[in-house]
């Protein structure tokens, strides 16, 4: 049985890691650390708020402390850091945060797991007890390909590009060091994107359906032929459950679904998609009357090339071999079954999206603090 200390619980990959934690491993505690920053959510973990094996903390992965005493308290021999700052946009714009959050919090981490599971039992004269301190990182530190360019692999030297890619890569090189100079016991993952459930609306997945079923342009950076590799996230989650059980200390593991799309393909592939499922639910069009759909229009219609991204990755492509040969990784969602199930998710939860889009979302953290 672990004791699950998990940072950014509510975001996107954070939850959907949660919930199928829960349901693969029912007695294991799990602690969520979340700060809800705009990206958090904490309706994102509604199915597991009364389960008596849970328990959710407002607070911040920078405050050490706090991080400290959740470990100690807890009991926790099992850290998963996902709490990040994660759009490559907003890096941009904005990169402070990416530091703050990304750099700074994961150290502040590894400093906390130093103390609580390394220093103070050799104060004792005891041994460290197991203790796992689990990274989550993106392919996007290997920086970007040429289309002919081999896949990246756990042996591509790190060239990131943007604000959030070099602050992840930094944070990998943090984690890197407290195992190698400290023997804390590391793990790190590197995935491909990832799409499904809970996907916050400002990424390009969650933004193409949203934005058809509102009839608003599909905006396609640069000339749409950048190319990422999509995993469905629980595929995700079941990447870091292998590393966690079978994976080696101190090593890296990418995770990647060896499915790439070029943009504006997958702009169009959902498109059509979304067109199919108002085809077979007449219902669809009375609750979303804006949709081109639902006047037999050409969903397409809408794409609209927009101004690149600066430094915009070209493509990425993940070579897994090595968790695919050690771990017996393999996805277990096809493209096909993971954007269908996807696209399903946002035509039975908009009030999930619209309380995004409106901010009422963020109503739980107001109320716990009012007065
Ligand atoms: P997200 O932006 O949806 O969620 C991030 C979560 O972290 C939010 O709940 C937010 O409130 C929380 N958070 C942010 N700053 C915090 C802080 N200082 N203290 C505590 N909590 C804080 O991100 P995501 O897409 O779920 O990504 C999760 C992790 O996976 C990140 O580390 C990201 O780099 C990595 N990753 C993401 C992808 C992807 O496709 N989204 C792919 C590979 C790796
Ligand atoms: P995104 O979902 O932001 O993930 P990342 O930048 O981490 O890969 O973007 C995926 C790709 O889609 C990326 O090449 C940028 C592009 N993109 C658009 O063309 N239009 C958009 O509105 C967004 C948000 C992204």
């Amino acid at each position: 049985m672990k004791k699950l200390l998990v940072t950014g619980g509510a975001g996107f990959i954070g939850a959907n890691f949660v919930h199928y934690w829960m349901k693969k491993y029912p007695k294991d505690k799990v602690v969520v650390i979340d700060a809800l920053t705009y990206a958090g959510n904490f309706s994102n973990l509604a199915s597991v708020q009364n389960n008596e094996n849970f328990n959710f903390v407002h607070g911040d992965i920078c405050d050490q402390p706090l991080v400290e005493s959740l470990l100690t308290e807890h009991d926790i021999d099992t850290l998963v850091h996902f709490a990040a700052e994660s759009h490559v946009d907003r890096s941009i714009t904005g990169p402070d945060a990416f530091i703050e959050t990304n750099i700074m919090g994961t150290y502040s981490l590894l400093k906390a797991a130093k103390i609580v599971w390394l220093d103070s039992v050799q104060a004792d004269n005891e041994q460290p007890k197991n203790h796992r301190f689990h990274h989550v990182s993106t392919d996007e530190v290997y920086g970007t390909l040429s289309a002919t360019d081999p896949a990246f692999t756990e042996e591509t030297a790190y060239a990131p590009n943007s604000p959030y890619s070099a602050s992840k890569a930094a944070s990998d090189h943090l984690v890197r060091a407290y195992h190698h100079t400290y023997g804390l016991n590391v793990t790190t993952s590197n995935c491909s994107n990832n799409y499904g459930p809970y996907h916050f609306p400002e990424k390009l997945i969650p933004l193409v359906i949203t934005n058809i079923l509102h009839e608003k342009s599909l905006p396609i950076y640069g000339d749409g032929q950048q190319i990422r590799d999509w995993l469905y996230v629980e595929d995700h989650a079941y990447g870091i459950d292998l590393v966690l059980n079978k994976g080696r200390i101190g090593e890296n593991y990418n995770i990647g679904g060896n499915n790439e799309w070029a943009n504006i393909d997958i702009v169009k592939e959902i498109s059509l998609l979304v067109e199919q499922e108002f085809q077979k639910d007449s219902n669809l069009a009375k609750r979303f009357p804006k949709a081109l759909s639902a006047i037999a229009q050409n969903t397409k219609s809408l794409i609209t090339y927009v101004q690149d991204r600066p430094g915009h990755d070209r493509r990425y492509a993940i070579d897994a071999t090595k968790t695919n040969n050690e771990l017996g990784y393999q996805p277990k969602e096809s493209f096909k079954t993971g954007i269908a199930k996807t696209v399903q998710w946002y035509l039975n939860n908009e009030n999930w999206w619209q309380s995004v889009m409106d901010g009422s979302y963020q109503d739980w953290i107001k109320s716990q603090y009012s007065n």
